[in-house]
């Protein structure tokens, strides 16, 4: 089916994403980044919304792929990985657009180390899924779904 007119959903993962599948497997488990695509690629299928792909480690691609969805998507998943704890920017470039902003982890970051309890990000997306592996991201795409439409 084409997507031509669906709603478009940008969806960026962070640094080390790519890594997915041969990295700390306890913690992340054992779907690659692909596999992981796959999924968020199957449920926006069924959702009715088309999905714009990124993995990147750089913290300022991060903020203007956020900027270049302006005017082009109607929300976001962003999975900003490490930056979560650190990145001011990438906050504040969620807090500039005017899409939701929803982001997400793998991992349950409040049960891991004390230094990954706090998300900077997070204080600025309008949602955090955390914890549910690669169904943190397809929860996230049903809940934009639920306020965009689809
Ligand atoms: C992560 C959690 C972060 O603390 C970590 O730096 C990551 C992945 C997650 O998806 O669980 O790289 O964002």
């Amino acid at each position: 089916m084409s997507t031509a007119r669906l709603p478009t959903v940008l969806v960026v993962h962070g640094p080390n994403l790519n890594l997915l599948g041969r990295r700390e497997l306890d913690v992340y488990g054992p779907l690659t980044l692909a596999e992981v695509d796959d999924r968020i690629r199957a449920e926006a299928a069924e959702l009715g919304l088309a999905v714009d792909i990124h993995q990147t480690a750089r913290e300022g691609a991060i903020v203007e792929l956020l900027h270049d969805g302006v005017d082009r998507v109607a929300g976001a998943v962003v999975n900003p990985a490490a930056y979560s704890h650190t990145s001011r920017a990438i906050a504040d470039a969620m807090r500039a657009v005017p899409y939701p902003v929803i982001e997400v982890h793998l991992s349950n970051i409040h049960a891991r180390e004390p230094w990954r309890h706090v998300s900077v990000t997070a204080e600025a997306a309008t949602a955090l899924i955390a914890g549910l592996g690669a169904l943190s991201y397809t929860l996230a795409l049903r809940a934009l779904q639920a306020m965009i439409g689809g």
